[in-house]
């Protein structure tokens, strides 16, 4: 390793990164018609490819998974071909890229969605607290249906049929979000899974679609381009578990013959619990850590072995020359927080690289 332990390439499984500095995923609405990501990702994604790795927003597998306003979708050949243009320019500039999957689950709007697309869940308990629509405004969350037996083993068919479409696309691997109270979690949670069935009641039920889901992406990807990120204890999106230890230990015990490409964890100033010594005491394999990190404290963490990466978003957004920022101890740049998910380029590819 370098004197810098950031800057030091690393293999997390199948991934290889230049650096340890990892892009994490930012939901930044800028899709175009249809949830196809237009050319101004294409340019925000490509600006930002000295990451060693970047995830992408939250993107959902199935009409049904969308949540909120103009985030992109990977399940139409529009949207395919959009993120194969955004894969090309990454590659192009020598950088990594995964897609991250997000299917959203209860936290939906109808006014986001297709009128075809459903709002779905592992019970019909319905969030509390609302969402930005563009057509109208701020409005509760949807009350979702329950999903059947077989809506599961079509929603883990979702999923498994937009992975394909990630290889086809040029991606390098994806990344499954289980964290932020959408569907994976509202499956994991005591508080929003009320089933007495194969998919809920004793925790082992409970971890099942996550463990089906994370099962059906190996199988196209091979485990070693598959990542899971999770945040334990979080109750962001009115998520409740009485339990959160006990279902991550066991989570993570259970999927780890898997041989996952990484973890990724979030630490949540809301959890009663330490996400990262749970992680390091349950999974070995590599972990990229994530909230709230500078480049000191990134530096730490890959240094005192408690993370084989750390992922940064927050510091991404104004500066999309982070990596060489932190390299040459340069300011980082504020973002503005009006602009975060409006269309258009202002607040997503009008921030500036640093004067040389
Ligand atoms: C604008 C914005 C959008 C986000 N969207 C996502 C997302 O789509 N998927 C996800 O897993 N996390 C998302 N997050 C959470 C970040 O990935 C990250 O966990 C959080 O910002 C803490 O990291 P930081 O301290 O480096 O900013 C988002 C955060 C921000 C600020």
């Amino acid at each position: 390793m370098t004197a810098t332990p950031l800057l030091a390439p690393v293999q997390l499984g199948g991934l290889a990164l230049r650096n340890r500095i990892v892009m994490a995923p930012m939901t930044r609405n800028r899709a175009g018609p249809g949830d196809v990501p237009g050319e101004l990702s294409v340019d925000y994604y490509a600006a930002r490819a000295d990451a060693g790795m970047i995830i992408t927003e939250g993107t959902q597998p199935s009409r049904h998974g969308k949540g909120y306003a103009r985030t992109p979708g990977l399940y139409t050949r529009e949207q395919l071909a959009g993120w194969r243009r955004v894969t090309d320019a990454v590659h192009a500039r020598g950088g990594t890229i995964v897609l991250q999957m997000m299917h959203c689950g209860r936290i939906a709007s109808h006014h986001n969605k297709d009128a075809d697309a459903r709002t779905v869940a592992p019970s019909v308990l319905r969030a509390s607290g609302r969402m930005f629509t563009d057509t109208a405004g701020l409005v509760e969350f949807d009350t979702p249906e329950e999903l059947s037996i077989e809506g599961i083993r079509a929603t883990i068919g979702e999923y498994a049929q937009s992975g394909r479409a990630a290889q086809l696309a040029g991606f390098d691997g994806v990344e499954l979000h289980a964290a932020s109270g959408y569907l994976p979690m509202q499956f994991l949670s005591t508080g929003t899974n009320h089933r007495m069935d194969a998919y809920g009641g004793a925790l082992t039920h409970r971890l099942r679609f996550v463990v089906e889901v994370l099962e059906a992406l190996s199988e196209v990807w091979g485990a070693g381009q598959v990542g899971l990120r999770i945040c334990p204890g979080n109750p962001f999106n009115d998520l409740r578990d009485e339990n959160p230890v006990e279902t991550y230990e066991a989570l993570l015990r259970t999927v780890a013959p898997l041989n996952l490409a990484y973890l990724h964890v979030i630490r949540s100033p809301d959890a009663t619990l330490d996400a990262f010594a749970l992680a390091q005491a349950c999974f070995a394999g590599p972990r990229v850590l994530n909230d709230g990190f500078d480049f000191a404290s990134g530096n730490a963490a890959v240094a005192g072995g408690a993370a084989a990466a750390v992922s940064f978003a927050r510091a991404f957004i104004a500066n999309p020359d982070l990596v060489e920022r932190f390299e040459g101890g340069w300011p980082l740049a504020p973002f503005d927080r009006k602009t975060l998910y409006t269309p258009g380029a202002d607040g997503y590819t009008s921030y500036p690289r640093h004067a040389r």
